[in-house]
C-alpha cells in the first residue's frame, strides 16, 4: 500500500513542494495526503491548495495548551489515513503525546549535519562558529530536541565568499534531496536498532 504523507509546515513549505514533485515524477512511492500548518499565514498552505492537496491551518494560538493543539493535527492526519508524518520546517516542538501517536512515523528536517547546531537558526549556528562543511540532515523525532536517528545526511561546504543567505540556500537545495531520499527509505522499510537506521530485514 502507497504510504501516505502528513506533511506538517510553518512557512514557505518548499521541503512539502520538492517531495510533492518527486511524487508526481514518479520518483517516490508515496503520497500526500494532508498539509498541515500551525501558522493561517504559512505560505506553503496556499501552494498546498493550489496543487490541490487538503490542507489545514490550525494554529496554535487558538488553543488553551500544547496537548489539545496537537489533538487536532492528530485528528486530522488519522482523518486522512497519513501514515507517516513528515515536519517539514515546522518550528514547534512537538511532544511525546505526538510522537506516541505515530512511533518512528515522525520525520524532521534539520539544515546542519547533526548533532552539531541543534535548535533554531541551525545555519546561523554554524557560519558564526566558523564550520567548513555543514549540510542537512533527515531523522526520527523523539522526545529529545533534533536528537532521533538519523536516516540521511548531505553536506554542503561553506565557502570563503559565502553569507549565511548563500550558504542556506545551497543547503536547502540538499534538504530537497534528503527528505526524498529519507522517504524513499522508510517506504522501503527501516527499523532502529540503538541509535542507527537500519533496513528491515
Ligand atoms: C528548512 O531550512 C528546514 O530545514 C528548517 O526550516 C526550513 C523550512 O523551509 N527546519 P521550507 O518551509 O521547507 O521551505
Amino acid at each position: 500500500m502507497t504510504v501516505r504523507l502528513g506533511i506538517l509546515i510553518s512557512g514557505r513549505g518548499s521541503n512539502f513542494v520538492a517531495i510533492a514533485q518527486a511524487i508526481r515524477r514518479g520518483e517516490l512511492a508515496a503520497e500526500v495526503a494532508v498539509v498541515v500548518s500551525n501558522r493561517r499565514d504559512a505560505a506553503g498552505l496556499g501552494v498546498a491548495r493550489q496543487l490541490g492537496y487538503p490542507a489545514y491551518a490550525v494554529d496554535h494560538r487558538d488553543f488553551a495548551t500544547r496537548e489539545e493543539h496537537e489533538s487536532e493535527i492528530v485528528r486530522i492526519l488519522r482523518d486522512h489515513h497519513t501514515g507517516l508524518v513528515c515536519l517539514a520546517g515546522y518550528m514547534r516542538k512537538v511532544t511525546a503525546g505526538f510522537i506516541g501517536a505515530y512511533p518512528e512515523r515522525v520525520l524532521n528536517i534539520h539544515p546542519s549535519l547533526l548533532p552539531s547546531f541543534p535548535g533554531v537558526d541551525a545555519q546561523v549556528q554554524a557560519f558564526e562558529h566558523g564550520a567548513r562543511i555543514s549540510g542537512c540532515t533527515v531523522h526520527f523525532v523523539d522526545a529529545s530536541l533534533d536528537g532521533g536517528p538519523i536516516l540521511v545526511q548531505r553536506c554542503v561546504a561553506v565557502l570563503p565568499e559565502d553569507t549565511v543567505e548563500s550558504l542556506s540556500a545551497r543547503i536547502l537545495v540538499e534538504e530537497h534531496q534528503a527528505y526524498v531520499e529519507a522517504i524513499a527509505m522508510v517506504v522501503k522499510g527501516v527499523k532502529v536498532e540503538g541509535r542507527r537506521v537500519v533496513a528491515a530485514k
